[in-house]
């Protein structure tokens, strides 16, 4: 049969749109590298052994609380449900008792994962083609990939400053049309550069969305990790004026499989001639239910039996996964220290990021790192790092890579730095990796 060519949208053709499958395309074709390339939580806390368990506790609970007979609340979790969810009460609960603060249930939706807020955040309220969305730079690719389908332009900010100070003087410069609306900001330990903003910069940051009215995205993905320092509040926490949408995710303390994250949105929608005011939450599920209907009840109603079991708070489940990740952090620096730092070679051209949480480090190198330079390393050297230049289309980022610590053990870390310290001198002494045909070719299509 002839198979038709089909056209896609040009937007599919721009690189960041394949970074996600290329890494994962490179970890498959050499599957003994060792990675340090994907942001995924722990393996060993990734079990769903127990969701059975948490189900039937959801609908023990919902039977207790409703009066309802259980075979009622089991056949609504086969069912279609509420598009915003089944579990906001038990979501709020939690930000209640670990955030310090009060959503209602009506502020609330219950998303697949926090990738799912984002597009109908970007959906629902930035028009496509006009509105223009800030973010740090360089920025998590979610982001990129989301605004992208959604055709609201996504603006980095680059340059030297603070997030607060980058952000001013890009508003002090825009007029009109041209005047962002938003700025996606991950406060606590981002992704890629696991940065942290300091209280002073919340702070900041709050008061200049206050005065140019801007709305604040707020992804607090990596939150729950900190190794050192003191915990600061969230943006949303400090928010006294309502200009913070916060999105939140169950994927890396929890666990990412089932899916499942929320959006905050306690900002109240100009009414439609004819109907009642609502919250934003509660409009946007107007978007949601033609992007996925619904997060499945089945999943919410493991979550929501989890979260009634750890008593609404996550603090003593959080401490192994905060541990392990703490650990592996540790065993990475040492062994940077030790095979880098105390190299007369590389103590002086090779630098790196000391995070205070959240997954990843920052690797800087003396010479650009790009698509090719991956696959050598994967290739030749047998292990996987993720250029920075995914995430940033600035010269500053073209020759730093990000190292993920949150699912590797001590001894990969060590096998993985000795090899990545073996490519670091081949490069610096001109020996250049050998190269197949059909790798050049992947890396010239994925080349960002
Ligand atoms: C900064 C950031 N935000 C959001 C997400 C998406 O999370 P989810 O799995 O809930 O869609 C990720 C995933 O890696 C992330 O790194």
């Amino acid at each position: 049969m002839m198979k038709q060519i089909v056209q896609v949208r040009a937007v599919l053709r721009q690189p960041f749109m394949g970074v996600m499958n290329f890494l994962n395309e490179a970890a498959l074709r050499y599957p003994d590298a060792i990675s340090f390339a994907a942001g995924r939580p722990p393996d060993r806390f990734a079990s769903a052994e127990c969701s059975a368990r948490w189900v039937s506790r959801f609908v023990q609970e919902s039977v207790r609380a409703t009066n309802a007979a259980e075979e009622a609340i089991w056949q609504s979790l086969g069912q279609y449900g509420p598009t915003n969810g089944i579990i906001g009460e038990l979501v709020c609960r939690l930000l209640e008792r670990d955030e310090g603060m009060k959503p209602a249930p009506t502020e609330l939706m219950i998303t697949n994962g926090m990738q799912e807020a984002l597009a109908i955040l970007l959906l629902g309220v930035l028009r496509p083609g006009h509105d223009i969305m800030l973010c740090d730079d360089p920025s998590y690719v979610g982001i990129a990939g989301a605004a992208a389908l959604a055709g609201v332009t996504l603006r980095p900010l680059q340059g030297p400053g603070s997030l607060p100070q980058r952000v001013e003087s890009t508003l002090a410069h825009a007029e009109g049309e041209l005047r962002p609306r938003a700025l996606y900001v991950v406060p606590d330990f981002s992704n890629p550069l696991g940065q942290t903003l300091t209280r002073a910069e919340r702070e900041q940051l709050l008061a200049i969305a206050q005065r140019e009215g801007l709305l604040l995205v707020e992804d607090t993905a990596y939150r729950a990790f900190r190794y050192d320092g003191e915990v600061l509040p969230s943006l949303k926490a400090m928010d006294t004026e309502g200009v913070v949408v916060q999105l939140g995710s169950f994927s890396k303390l929890f666990m990412p499989g089932p899916r499942v994250g929320y959006l905050y949105a306690d900002q109240l929608t100009a009414p439609a001639e004819g109907e009642a005011q609502t919250t934003l939450a509660h409009e946007l599920s107007k978007v949601k239910s033609f992007v996925s209907v619904q997060t499945s009840p089945y999943v919410q109603a493991a979550v929501g039996g989890f979260l009634l079991e750890q008593g609404f708070t996550l603090t003593e489940w959080n401490r192994p996964r905060v541990e392990f990740c703490r650990n592996n952090r540790d065993a990475l620096l040492r062994t940077l220290q030790e095979q880098i730092g105390d190299d007369d070679g590389l103590r002086q051209s090779v630098r790196w990021s000391r995070p205070d949480g959240g997954f990843f480090l920052t690797l800087h190198l003396p010479f650009g790192f790009g698509s090719h330079d991956v696959l050598a390393c994967a290739r030749d050297y047998g292990v996987l790092v993720c250029p920075m230049s995914y995430f940033s289309e600035s010269a500053a980022f073209s020759s730093s890579i990000r190292l993920s610590f949150s699912n590797i053990s001590a001894e990969q870390a060590r096998t993985g730095v000795s090899r990545l310290r073996r490519f670091i001198h081949d490069r610096l002494a001109g020996r250049s990796p050998r190269r197949s045909s059909a790798d050049h070719a992947v890396a010239m299509v994925q080349q960002p």
